[in-house]
This record gives structure tokens, C-alpha cells and sequence, in this order.
């Protein structure tokens, strides 16, 4: 074939594909498997702004303040999992509606509805009826009230938020992983959850089958892209101080944009929480959780941080999670995923 007539069957392809997509959004965002929460107690926080806070919390949960009997229709008075407490910031309390083989978290900022919005058009959007996989945004508070408003119609429209009621800041990712693995214990089954940033690719169907593989352990499974003999930065960006951490060396972990957590280690991680000390680095946090629960880290080339430099916004054969993706990349790589499986 000539390279004119295999571009333009590429180029009719992908027009194909497109339509394609753009027609099953509707039915699938419509139709996300997740019951109505149910709201009762008000979250315990130990906060500085804590009436705004409080009063943001409670249009969250769609109370009146002044009237604690009082529900909007949205919400139900049933839930799979009513009354169940939380020790960490999560308020969500809408449950997965059936099992999955990967849960994803995505951890993003109030802000980045821009960026949830491509996620949700390419790697995370599902096509099957009774898919194996899902994802949700993880999410704090704002102060903006604009923008708290734009998150409370976008969880409206897609419930694929998971909340907590601390003000998101960078310094604050080791709340905010808390509160999502906690979501995931609580109120979700699955086999794998996988942890990732919102600037990051993931090549689900290469996820899957990685999970799957008869070799890769269904149990004590942590895997990503392995520090070994990591030494704590006294300086720059990451400077963490000795007060916060006094010995020369962090446990092993992986980097926070993408890693796989088995099932009974994201429990495990949730049961240990009480028993080590807040640490402002998430991903050096995950891998204290688990030195104290006897994790090994399982490396995997897939989780790219860096790459090659002629492979930007192209997918390697290795690629299952790709770390520093920006919006106008993500089409891109999702459109080569589809034909590099
Ligand atoms: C509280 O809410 C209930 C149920 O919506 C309503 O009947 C009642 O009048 C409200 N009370 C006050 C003081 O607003
Ligand atoms: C992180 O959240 C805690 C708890 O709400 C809050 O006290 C703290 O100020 C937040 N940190 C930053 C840097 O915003
Ligand atoms: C998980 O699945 C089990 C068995 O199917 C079910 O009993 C339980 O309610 C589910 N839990 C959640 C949080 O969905
Ligand atoms: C390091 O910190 C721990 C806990 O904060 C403390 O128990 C230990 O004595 C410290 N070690 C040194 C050498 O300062
Ligand atoms: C983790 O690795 C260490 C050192 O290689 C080994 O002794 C230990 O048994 C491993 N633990 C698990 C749970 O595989």
C-alpha cells in the first residue's frame, strides 16, 4: 500500500473512533454505577477557618445548618453503608455499586476541572456496560467559592468526586491520599487500586492486563516505579526539615504520580494510620505504611517518570502510566493507546 492510502485509512479511523466516542459519552456518564449517599453526622475537623469551612462542608452535604432534619432530594436516607465513621477527612459517602478489577484515584485540585474533564473523555471513560475498571477525582475544599460551586455541579453531573473537608494545598497530599484510600476500604470493592495524579497518562487496558497476569501476586502488592535507598532532600522544593524526619534515609517507595496497591494493602495502610505520624511527602508516607506492614515494592518499567525524548506524547511499548502529561497531550496518547495495545 501506498503511504498516501494508509494515512488516509488512518485519518478515516480516527474520525470513526471519534464519532464513536463523543456518542457513547452521554450513555455512559449517565449511567455510572454508584448509589446516593446518605448524610448524617458532621465531619470532625480541627481546622483555623473553621465556621467557612464548616459552612462550606455543610453545602457539601446539601444541610441547612440551622436545620439538621433538613435533606435536599439529591441525597437519599439509605445508603449501602450508613453510619459507617471516618477517621480521616473523607465526607463522601457514595458507595460502588458493584466489584471492580482496578479501582483508579485520582488525586487532583478544586481548580482542575479542566484537566478532569479531558480524563474523563479519554483514558478514564468507560465503554462497557458492566466495566472492570472505574475512577474518581479526589478533591478537598476551596475558598473560591466560584469554583467550590463549579465542583459541586460537576459532581452533580458526573458523582465521580470523592471530598474531604481540609482545604486542598500541595502540602496536604498526605490527606488527601488518606481519605481516598479510606473511600476505597469503606465503600468500594475491587482487586487493585491504582493512585495517580491528574497530569499523568494511563494505559488502562496494559493495566489490566499487567494486574492479571498469573504473575503478578493478587496479595502484598505494591508496584510502581521503585526508590530504592531514597535520601531525604534537605533543600530545594522537597526540603523536609530533621525536625519532621531525623535519619538519612526514607523506607523504599514509589513516586506519587502512579502506583498499584493490591486490596488487603490499601486495608492494611487504613488500619495503620493511627500508628504513624502525619508526613507531608505522600508517597514517602505510602512507603513508611508500608515498611511498618512488610510490603516489598515490586518495580515496573510502565510507570514511567521520565522518557525518551522522541516519545513525547507518544506512548513506549512499555508505557502503562506516564507521569507529566498536559491536557493538549492526552488525546494524543490516548488516540496512539488505542492502536498500541
Ligand atoms: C426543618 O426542615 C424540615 C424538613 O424539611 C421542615 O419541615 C421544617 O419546617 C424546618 N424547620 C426550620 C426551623 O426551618
Ligand atoms: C492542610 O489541612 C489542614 C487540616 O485541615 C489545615 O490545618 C492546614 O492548614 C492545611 N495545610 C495547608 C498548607 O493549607
Ligand atoms: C462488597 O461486596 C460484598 C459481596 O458482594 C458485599 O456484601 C459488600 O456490601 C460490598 N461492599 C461494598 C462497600 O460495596
Ligand atoms: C529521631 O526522631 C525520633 C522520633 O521523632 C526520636 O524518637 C529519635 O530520638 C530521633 N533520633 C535522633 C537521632 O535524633
Ligand atoms: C521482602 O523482602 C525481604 C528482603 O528481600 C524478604 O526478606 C521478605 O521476606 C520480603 N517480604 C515479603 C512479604 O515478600
Amino acid at each position: 500500500m501506498s503511504r498516501k492510502r494508509v494515512r488516509r485509512i488512518l485519518v478515516v479511523l480516527a474520525l470513526v473512533l471519534t464519532s464513536c466516542v463523543s456518542f457513547q459519552l452521554g450513555l455512559v456518564w449517565n449511567s455510572r454505577s454508584y448509589s446516593s449517599d446518605t448524610v448524617s453526622e458532621e465531619p470532625r475537623e480541627e481546622l483555623n477557618d473553621k465556621g467557612r469551612l464548616q459552612e462550606m462542608v455543610f453545602r457539601e452535604l446539601k444541610i441547612d445548618p440551622l436545620n439538621s432534619t433538613a435533606k435536599s432530594s439529591s441525597f437519599t436516607t439509605t445508603s449501602l453503608s450508613p453510619q459507617i465513621s471516618h477517621k480521616t477527612f473523607l465526607i463522601t459517602r457514595r458507595s460502588c455499586m458493584q466489584h471492580y478489577d482496578l479501582l483508579m484515584i485520582i488525586s487532583s485540585s478544586p481548580g482542575n476541572s479542566k484537566r478532569r474533564k479531558i480524563i474523563r473523555k479519554t483514558w478514564a471513560f468507560e465503554r462497557s456496560a458492566k466495566p472492570r475498571w472505574t475512577s474518581v477525582f479526589l478533591v478537598a475544599q476551596t475558598r473560591d467559592e466560584a469554583v467550590s460551586n463549579v465542583l459541586l455541579d460537576e459532581d452533580e453531573a458526573h458523582k465521580d468526586l470523592v471530598r474531604a473537608s481540609y482545604y486542598d494545598h500541595y502540602w496536604n497530599q498526605t490527606r488527601k491520599i488518606k481519605m481516598g484510600f479510606e473511600w476505597a476500604v469503606k465503600y468500594c470493592n475491587f482487586s487493585f487500586l491504582l493512585k495517580v495524579d491528574d497530569d499523568v497518562f494511563v494505559h488502562v487496558p496494559r493495566v489490566l492486563s499487567f494486574l492479571s497476569a498469573p504473575t503478578t501476586p493478587k496479595k502484598m502488592f505494591y508496584a510502581g516505579n521503585h526508590y530504592t535507598n531514597p535520601v531525604p532532600f534537605r533543600g530545594g522544593k522537597w526540603k523536609v526539615t530533621y525536625e519532621e524526619y531525623n535519619e538519612t534515609r526514607y523506607p523504599d517507595f514509589c513516586p506519587g504520580f502512579g502506583y498499584v496497591l493490591s486490596h488487603d494493602v490499601v486495608r492494611a495502610f487504613v488500619d495503620t494510620f493511627s500508628s504513624l505520624p502525619f508526613f507531608r511527602l505522600d508517597d514517602v508516607y505510602v512507603g513508611m505504611l508500608a515498611s511498618k506492614n512488610g510490603i516489598n515494592i515490586t518495580n515496573n518499567v510502565g510507570f514511567e517518570v521520565w522518557h525518551p525524548p522522541q516519545y513525547v506524547c507518544v506512548p513506549t511499548k512499555d508505557t502503562l502510566v506516564r507521569h507529566d502529561v498536559g491536557e493538549e497531550c492526552q488525546m494524543k496518547m490516548f488516540n496512539l493507546a488505542i492502536f498500541l495495545q
